[in-house]
Formats: C-alpha cells, sequence, structure tokens
C-alpha cells in the first residue's frame, strides 16, 4: 500500500509528530510506502512529491512547523496554483499517476471541508484535526492548541510585570478570529482580568466598569486578553453585511486598537497593546500535543492498513475514534458560553464583559 500524505491551511506545533507517526506505523510496522505531498493540496495539483524513508523520520517529533511545508489551496475554490483547469479531476489523475492509494490530509476546518469533498468523490481519505485554534468540530481537541495556549500565557505573564511598573492598562490580542478557546484557556491560564471572545459579545460600558472598579480598589494595572474576532454586543446585532461593511471600513489595524483607545479615552489610564501574533503557531510542541499528534499519526496509518476511509480521526469522552467526514466539514466547535471554564472565571472576577 503506498499512503500519501499532506498537510493544508495554517500551519501549528505537533504536525511533523502527526507525519512521524504515520510514517513510523506504516513504513517500520507494516512495510506500506509513505509518500510526502509537498505544500498542502497545491502538491496534489502539480505533484510536487517526496518520498519517505526510515532515516527521513530523525528530528521531527519535536520539530515545530510541517516539514512538508503548507499552502491555503482549496481544490474546490477557482483562484489557486493552477487556474483554468478541473481542479478536483486532476488531482484524481495525479492521485492515480503517484500510484497513491490513500491520502492522509492533516489539516484545520478547511481542510476538513476539502477533504470531505474529495472523499465524496471516490478519493480513499483519512483527515487528522491540527490547528491551535481547537475549534474543529467533532474532536475534543486539536494538536497545536496547548502548545499556543503556553504562548499566549507566556505573553501575558510578561506583561504583568510592565504592567504593573507602569500602572497601565494592556489589551493583549490572541489568536482565534472565530472562537475564542486560545483567550479563555491563556486568559484563565495568565490571570487576565478581562477577557473578550467572539462567543461572549461584549458591552463597551462593563469592560470600563470592570477596569474602574480595579482602579479604586487598588489595581495598579488591567490586563485585558482579547480574541481577533471579538465582537461587541452593538456590531453583533447587525447583519453579517453589515458587520463585513463595518470591518472594511475599520481604520485601525484590528480590534484592539480601538478597545485601547476607548480604555485610555473613558478611564484617562494609559492603554497600550500588545500582539503576540503568530508567534502562538510557532516553536515546538508541547508534551500534549505531541502524544496527541502521535496518537492521530498512528490511528491514521492503521485505519488505511485496515482499509477504512472517510473519516477524520478524533478524541471523544477521552477515547480516539473515528467521526464520518461528511458530519465533520463546513461546522465549527464554539466556546460554551454556560461551560464550567467560564462560569468558573466569573466566579474568579474575571469579566467577559458580557454582564
Ligand atoms: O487558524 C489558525 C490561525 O492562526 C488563526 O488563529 C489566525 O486567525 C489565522 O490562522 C492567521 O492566519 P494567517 O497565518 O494566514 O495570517
Amino acid at each position: 500500500m503506498r499512503i500519501g500524505i499532506l498537510t493544508s491551511g495554517g500551519d501549528c506545533p505537533g504536525i511533523n509528530a502527526t507525519i512521524r507517526g504515520v510514517c513510523k506505523t506504516a513504513i517500520n510496522h507494516y512495510g506500506m510506502e509513505v509518500i510526502g505531498i509537498h505544500s498542502g493540496f497545491q502538491g496534489l495539483l502539480t505533484k510536487d512529491v517526496e518520498s519517505f524513508t526510515d532515516k527521513s523520520l530523525s528530528g521531527l517529533l519535536n520539530l515545530g512547523g510541517t516539514m512538508l511545508g503548507t499552502s491555503r489551496e482549496k481544490p474546490f475554490k477557482k483562484h489557486g496554483v493552477v487556474s483554468d483547469v478541473d481542479k478536483p479531476a486532476l488531482i484524481e489523475k495525479n492521485v492515480k499517476e503517484l500510484g497513491l492509494d490513500c491520502i492522509v490530509c492533516i489539516g484545520g476546518n478547511g481542510t476538513q471541508k476539502t477533504a470531505a469533498k474529495l472523499a465524496a468523490r471516490g478519493l480513499n481519505i483519512v483527515s487528522v484535526p491540527k490547528t491551535i485554534d481547537n475549534d474543529t468540530w467533532g474532536t475534543e481537541l486539536t494538536f497545536g492548541f496547548t502548545s499556543a495556549i503556553d504562548v499566549a500565557t507566556k505573553c501575558i505573564d510578561d506583561i504583568h510585570t510592565t504592567a504593573s511598573s507602569h500602572g497601565r492598562v494592556f489589551v493583549i490580542e490572541i489568536m482565534g478570529h472565530k472562537v475564542g478557546w486560545i483567550p479563555l484557556y491563556a486568559g484563565v491560564a495568565g490571570g487576565a482580568d478581562v477577557i473578550l471572545i467572539p462567543e461572549i459579545p461584549y458591552d463597551m460600558d462593563n469592560v470600563i466598569k470592570t477596569i474602574e472598579h480595579r482602579m479604586e480598589t487598588g489595581s495598579r494595572f488591567t490586563i485585558v486578553a482579547v480574541a481577533e474576532g471579538a465582537i461587541s454586543k452593538e456590531d453583533a446585532a447587525l447583519s453579517k453585511k453589515e458587520y463585513k461593511k463595518k470591518l472594511a471600513e475599520r481604520t485601525s489595524p484590528s480590534i484592539v486598537y480601538d478597545i485601547a483607545k476607548e480604555i485610555e479615552a473613558k478611564t484617562g489610564r494609559e492603554t497600550r497593546v500588545a500582539i503576540p501574533g503568530h508567534t502562538q503557531r510557532g516553536g515546538q510542541p508541547d508534551a500534549q500535543d505531541r502524544i496527541f499528534a502521535t496518537q492521530c499519526g498512528v490511528e491514521a496509518a492503521l485505519g488505511c492498513l485496515r482499509g477504512e476511509f472517510g473519516y477524520m480521526i478524533a478524541l471523544r469522552d477521552g477515547k480516539m475514534c473515528h467521526m464520518p467526514l461528511e458530519e465533520v466539514a463546513g461546522k465549527l466547535k464554539f466556546v460554551d458560553p454556560q461551560s464550567d471554564l467560564v462560569r468558573e472565571a466569573k466566579a474568579l472576577g474575571i469579566s467577559f464583559g458580557d454582564e
């Protein structure tokens, strides 16, 4: 059996551990061949591949990024590396020519969607959930998430000392355009005073009240952890079209700057912005991500060996399992505003700006 493997969408720590898990299981234990496809689905369109051997696996377990390279190529969308061709048909032709019996697709939500469409056309696909955002539907965890929490938490920790020295408010932008898993977890781990996430629209008056209360009760600083996609109650009430228009007209680079400006104007307290940005996606995977990524790789290879296709490897109730791709595709896993962690964070006194 010859397995193709690709990584698509934004990278994250743990991908190389998955590649290693697939290859070690497939090559060493079962004598299967593994072909690495470069730059995600782009490599399937251009037949840009490499053959893995046992030797190519050394040093992968703790290596961040993806040794195969990645891209945001979407074969079911017109634009991309090749145009004016039927891209899905070209992929089918190339898969045949490369002699691939199946493909392991490592990716986030966009990848699961593409994987489901390719599987529906008859390709043998097993997918693996990776993203720092932890927003893939159908799995309790995606690898990359816990490493990203550590980076964001370290940023909040580091800002604490300078914020306290200067008596400032800091607004820290944390990754998550559509979901707030990283800001929620890092915010709690780093002791943020306010956490704003897309799932819980905020009212600036509540944020200001929290900061003023801290100032009145002797706290010299306030840390506000804000998701990239944090949204006010007012904006959440707009139609999708109206909100898109508002975003397009925004003059600041992102919401954190608007929030910081308003805080400084209304509280009179010096306010600064800090953005860890793509460092949250970079660096080595932590131990948890290495383990889960490895488990996903091993399960994917075993699935290929058994000839089981059309599903995503997932973690449910603490157990590794298979989720049908058609069930996973096109959905997002959001933070539940009523979840234990949100409830407990509120009990601690953390404000989400909603009340
Ligand atoms: O999907 C992971 C993610 O890091 C998001 O958290 C972030 O909003 C986005 O990717 C950034 O994408 P890009 O690397 O294309 O700027």
